[in-house]
């Protein structure tokens, strides 16, 4: 097995060399300007990780892996408009740089380059990949309008917005793994203990990322600081603020979730001041280490050896101390 770095390294070698531009530019010229970015390629190093864990070669699923990529670069690229972010990654995002309609098209152009890879696998394992990938993709548009639903919605529960994270993200997380072991023509008990394994983990990752949203280093996590506050977005620290918070505070939390911050700058810092205040953003992160170790249980359980097991919890282990 190789690395973490080393599949990273693997996968962002097979992708230059697969995804160039060419006519029409304005389709293309986006695609690669996500793609290159490289972004933490978490998901594709999965896929690939899992193949060689199931004991194939990592190279029989490169085409897997750079379909999920290209899955979730589409997603980001319309997720970025429809959340009206500037930033992603450090860089303008597509949609600022060119314009919306050049956003859509290319994302939509990267969601059929993605199941068009597809076809690179004959047989069963073809139709395992295609049949995983439609229904993951359908769950994340799923969970991208709970997602949207939300911000006006003044009802979300906790256990709404933890069904709304594992459907535009965690399952993506799970299918990843579950496509490695796929390519791997590994067994049913398997494939489904890996892909709860990364479903569990995923759920773990959306909590971080949203708590990295208020509170990570605006520096290296290249998004707006505080974006999810300014969208209104329910998030964990959000919905565990108003349960635990005195009752004026929590008034005054959803007040300043009805404004925007265009007429109340000081929008941002008053809401994470509350977050810490009320105790939600230490709740939050033991939701995470939670959510973590929901996820090494399972993986206790799936039927490899303690050596295969190492990797895949090394990677769980850095997901919850990533700052990025
Ligand atoms: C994005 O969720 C999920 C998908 C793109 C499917 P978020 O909107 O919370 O993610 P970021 O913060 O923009 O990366
Ligand atoms: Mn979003
Ligand atoms: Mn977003």
């Amino acid at each position: 097995m190789l690395s973490i770095s080393q599949y990273r390294e693997a996968f962002s070698e097979y992708l230059e060399a697969k995804i160039k531009v060419r006519e029409p530019e304005n389709l293309y010229e986006p695609m690669v300007y996500i793609l290159s970015q490289g972004g933490k390629r978490l998901r594709p190093v999965l896929v690939l990780m899992a193949a060689e864990i199931f004991n194939s070669d990592y190279r029989k699923a490169l085409d897997a892996a750079l379909a999920i990529e290209m899955f979730h670069n589409f997603s980001l690229v319309h997720d970025d408009i429809m959340d009206d972010a500037p930033i992603r990654r450090g860089k303008e995002t597509v949609h600022e740089k060119w314009d919306i309609n050049t956003g859509i098209l290319s994302g939509d152009a990267m969601l059929i380059n993605a199941y068009q890879l597809f076809e690179n696998y004959e047989g069963e394992i073809f139709k395992e990949l295609a049949q995983l990938f439609t229904k993951t993709a359908i769950q994340v548009c799923e969970g991208q309008q709970y997602d949207i639903d939300f911000e006006t919605r003044d009802d979300v529960s906790i256990e709404d917005y933890l069904r709304m994270i594992e459907y535009k993200t965690a399952v993506l997380v799970g299918a990843s793994l579950q496509m490695g072991a796929i390519v791997a023509g590994e067994n049913k008990e398997c494939k489904e203990a890996v892909y709860q394994y990364g479903r569990l983990l995923g759920i773990a990752f959306q909590l971080q990322d949203d708590y990295l949203d208020a509170f990570g280093d605006p520096e290296t996590f290249g998004k707006q600081p505080g974006g999810d506050i300014i969208e209104n977005k329910k998030t964990f620290l959000y919905l565990k603020a108003l349960e635990t918070s005195v009752k004026g505070e929590a008034n005054q939390l959803a007040h300043l979730y009805s404004i925007n911050p265009g007429e109340h700058s000081e929008k941002v810092e008053a809401v994470k001041n509350i977050f810490e205040s009320s105790g939600a953003a230490g709740l939050t992160r033991r939701e995470i280490e939670k959510y973590t170790h929901k996820a090494f249980e399972i993986l206790e359980k799936i039927n490899i050896s303690p050596s295969k097991k190492e990797p895949l919890k090394k990677f769980g282990q850095s997901l919850m101390e990533r700052q990025v």
